[in-house]
């Protein structure tokens, strides 16, 4: 089965952004992955408000949010005005976690939670039926370019199984080679976030590499 792939574009080239989302509009890709950091919960920066609307405005494919954020709840209206269509936050980072899914769902965006390498499932288990989609980190959050961390994988098999009772999609962010790909599609996995270990930064064009991601699936 085709699973999902979505650009992470904070790995993506900002002195050319517009021609980035054009670039990849025009390859086989689900979506757009938009990460926000906010230098507390995660000891980075990333894209603007600003740079999150400019790919909006070029994009032909949904856009999701990934809040990296302290106290989500700030912003997820903000991003939805400005375009995702769904908004992944951090359990890790609100002690509100089931009044921000509601919140999400009232302004009509799909809510995800995103959870960092160490977060057991047996902490967010009251959020599963809640939620459409977990969006699993193999990577500390806040930087492309890391190293999987081979431990999560115990944690998708986990939620693969307990997935069959509820509608939640499975996401894996971080690390992900077209390796990993082939490792993780077995495992239930529906979707895949695309840095620097599969997509940004390898001297081919956007279609190509999204075109062999997807054969290599079939
Ligand atoms: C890390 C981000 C990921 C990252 C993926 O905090 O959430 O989306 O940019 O990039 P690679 O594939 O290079 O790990
Ligand atoms: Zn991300």
């Amino acid at each position: 089965m085709q699973r999902k792939l979505y650009p992470s574009m904070m790995c993506a080239g900002f002195n050319h952004l517009s021609d980035e989302v054009e670039q990849l509009s025009a390859a086989a890709i689900d979506g757009f992955h938009m990460d926000i950091m906010d230098g507390s919960f995660v000891p980075n920066f990333g894209m603007s408000p600003e740079d999150f609307k400019t790919v909006a405005d070029h994009a032909d494919k949904m856009l999701d949010v990934h809040l990296m954020i302290d106290h989500p709840e700030r912003y997820v209206a903000m991003f939805v005005t400005l375009g995702a269509k769904r908004v992944y936050f951090h359990p890790e980072a609100t002690p509100h976690s089931a009044r921000i899914i509601s919140q999400i769902k009232q302004i009509g965006a799909e809510a995800g939670i995103a959870i960092n390498p160490g977060t057991s499932i047996a902490s967010i288990s009251e959020l599963l039926p809640l939620v459409d989609q977990v969006l699993v980190m193999t990577v500390n959050p806040g930087f492309a370019g890391q190293e999987y961390l081979e431990f999560v994988t115990g944690k998708i098999k986990q939620l693969s199984r307990i997935r069959r009772d509820y509608h939640f999609e499975i996401v894996v962010d971080g690390a992900i080679s077209p390796e990993k790909i082939n490792e993780l599609n077995p495992l239930g996995v529906t979707g895949f976030v695309l840095g620097t270990s599969a997509l940004f930064g390898k001297g081919k064009s956007y279609n190509q590499i999204i075109r062999s991601l997807k054969e290599q699936q079939e």
